[in-house]
């Protein structure tokens, strides 16, 4: 982001009475700040080389960083800068190969996610690097709080290193989740030495909290109210709310105003210091961020400062037509404030058909729909006045208009008419809260997951098998049926090790067997490659039956090759389209 970028970010938050600006300086994939005592922190960290050759990269001067602390101060905003430690360091391992634990040469990364090359806890050397990189860090930022990250620190580097076990022994820790607890101590005592206190994000619990330290709840707000059992502060921003990098289909403008800082049972206690949104930005270039931050930190803000009982939906609604004048006064390519369209789909009266709806989600809205299919599209004409059917797999294409101009890119649906479609499910596995994925009904409801793994579309599961059982309304003669998974290994998302799709007349005798078909691009489930998409595997049956069985059996643990080795793995489903005459 460009330093006027960032000015003009801090003006936008000034008007929306933010007074924080957490600035996140340093990652896997860039190191974003001058350090003079280590100079290719920049001259290597700062730069990466993309997958398709490109470099890419930047940092900010002192100069700049000085300019633009007083610019938000002259503004009445504090900026926070961000180190991260012990993990997202792989740019300033990149720099200095020492700070790892194996001190290999590793590049800086051009993929995301989380890397098991972390700061090395044995070696002296690692803090005293990272003392001398805070002390030109506080030099540059007078703000009382400090953010050294904390989150996302694989720990199999640590429980292989000599010189980690070493320090365990002579600490007198019992693993390395207490070293990481022990590792972010002399961080803290360090900044305290130096007058500041320090904030880490919510793995920072693991493994005992440090003394001082102010928790800054992500996954959930678990996290905060933790720390505020222990008598600590805690600042708020859990995904399910106040991650503006999120599409909108999982959190529209009426989520954000839902958000609720202060957990049941500690209001008032004084130790929730406020709520964060979070704009991480690895896919959104600057030209992107406008329309993920606007118009939801209107809402946020409003939350953030009033109480829970000043609060009115509809009220604020009605006061958001004259933020958008603002907005445009100030030229801000704001986003939208909630999937556009409402789309609903139900059973038709033949089998392979469903019935579609289309509303207005938002006022002044219209635009021309399609229904495409391999090869061909086909206008729907009145779609936003009458539900119309449609008949086996495409996308609904929709090109919008407000007030009759055009509007962003078209937004696709992609649908499946087919005999399963609302016909009643029940489940093997829980609903996952953060990937319900459609709920009970949303492996058999016509819409199918998107290239979007938070389309809202997919069901998921962490570490467990999933499975469903289908009735169908009547014996059907059943052609093929077919279930899509989504494919992501930067995000912990793998194909299941094996699948089973089974039918059946009487739902206790059942046909179909267990395959291991989760080829992708002809290699295993833990085949290593950076793929992102949508898999499918589809079976004949070519029989008559009533109930049909599927299931899928999570692959364990991330590979060893993984930088999440270990951890457990995601699966991502939807949906179980059954062929039929
Ligand atoms: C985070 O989103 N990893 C704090
Ligand atoms: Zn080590």
């Amino acid at each position: 982001m460009d330093p006027d970028f960032v000015k003009r970010a801090i003006d936008l938050l000034a008007l929306h009475k933010m007074n924080v600006l957490h600035w996140h300086l340093t990652e896997d994939q860039g190191w974003r700040i001058e350090v003079d005592a280590y100079p290719e922190l920049t001259s290597t960290g700062a730069w990466r080389t993309e997958a398709d050759g490109s470099r890419h990269g930047g940092f900010y001067t002192k100069d700049q960083i000085r300019e633009i602390v007083a610019y938000a101060a002259d503004r009445n905003i504090t900026v926070i800068p961000e180190i991260e430690l012990p993990g997202h360091s792989r740019a300033a391992i990149a720099a200095y190969p020492w700070l790892s634990c194996t001190g290999d040469s590793l590049e800086v990364p051009h993929d995301w996610g989380v890397f098991k090359d972390i700061y090395c806890a044995g070696e002296d050397t690692t803090f005293r690097f990272l003392e001398a990189v805070l002390l030109e860090v506080l030099e540059l930022f007078p703000s009382e709080y400090i953010h050294i990250g904390g989150d996302e620190a694989p720990k199999v580097r640590w429980e292989s290193c000599p010189k980690c076990q070493r320090r365990i022994q002579a600490e007198g820790l019992h693993d390395a989740h207490e070293l990481q607890s022990w590792f972010i101590t002399q961080i803290g005592s360090f900044l305290a030495d130096h007058g500041r206190k320090l904030i880490g994000w919510d793995e920072i619990l693991e493994g005992g909290l440090p003394d001082g330290a102010t928790v800054q709840s992500w996954r959930g707000m678990q996290g905060g109210r933790d720390a505020v059992a222990m008598g600590r502060d805690a600042i708020m921003s859990p995904t399910s709310h106040c991650y503006f990098d999120y599409p909108v289909e999982s959190i529209d403008l009426e989520r954000v105003y839902g958000f609720e800082p202060e957990p049941e049972g500690l209001e008032g206690s004084g130790r929730i210091l406020g709520g964060e949104c979070n704009m991480w930005s690895e896919r959104a270039p600057q030209e992107l961020v406008d329309s993920k931050v606007f118009p939801r930190i209107v809402a946020m803000s409003e939350v953030l400062w009033s109480s829970k009982s000043q609060r009115d939906w509809n009220s604020f609604k009605e006061r958001m037509d004259w933020h958008y004048s603002r907005l445009d006064a100030w030229n801000v390519d704001y986003g939208w404030e909630a999937v556009p369209i409402d789309l609903s789909c139900e059973a038709a009266a033949q089998t392979e058909r469903i019935m579609v709806g289309l509303d207005r989600a938002i006022a002044g809205i219209g635009g021309d729909v399609f229904w495409e299919t391999k090869g061909s599209q086909e206008r729907i004409s009145r779609a936003f006045d009458a539900p119309f059917e449609v008949t086996g797999e495409g996308a609904l294409v929709v090109e919008l208009r407000r007030h009759d101009v055009a509007v962003g890119k078209p937004w696709r649906f992609p649908l499946a008419g087919h005999a399963g479609a609302f016909q009643p499910v029940e489940l093997d596995h829980a609903l996952n809260t953060y990937y319900p994925g459609g709920g009970q009904q949303g492996l058999a409801d016509g819409r199918l997951g998107s290239m979007d793994f938070r389309d809202g579309c997919w069901q998921a599961t962490q570490g467990e098998d999933m499975g469903m059982t289908l009735s169908l309304s009547e014996e059907l003669h059943v052609d093929s049926l077919s279930m899509q998974f989504y494919l992501y290994q930067d995000a912990w998302i793998f194909v299941p090790d094996s699948v089973r799709f089974q039918w059946s007349l009487d739902g206790e005798h059942w046909k179909g067997d267990w395959s291991i078909q989760t080829q992708w691009n002809g290699a295993d489930a833990f085949a290593q490659n950076e793929t992102q998409g949508v898999v499918r595997i589809a079976v004949p049956v070519n029989s008559r039956a009533k109930y049909i069985r599927f299931e899928a059996l999570n692959p364990g643990p991330c590979p060893l090759w993984h930088d999440a080795a270990s951890l457990a793995s995601w699966l991502f489903l939807d949906e179980l389209v059954v062929h039929a005459n």
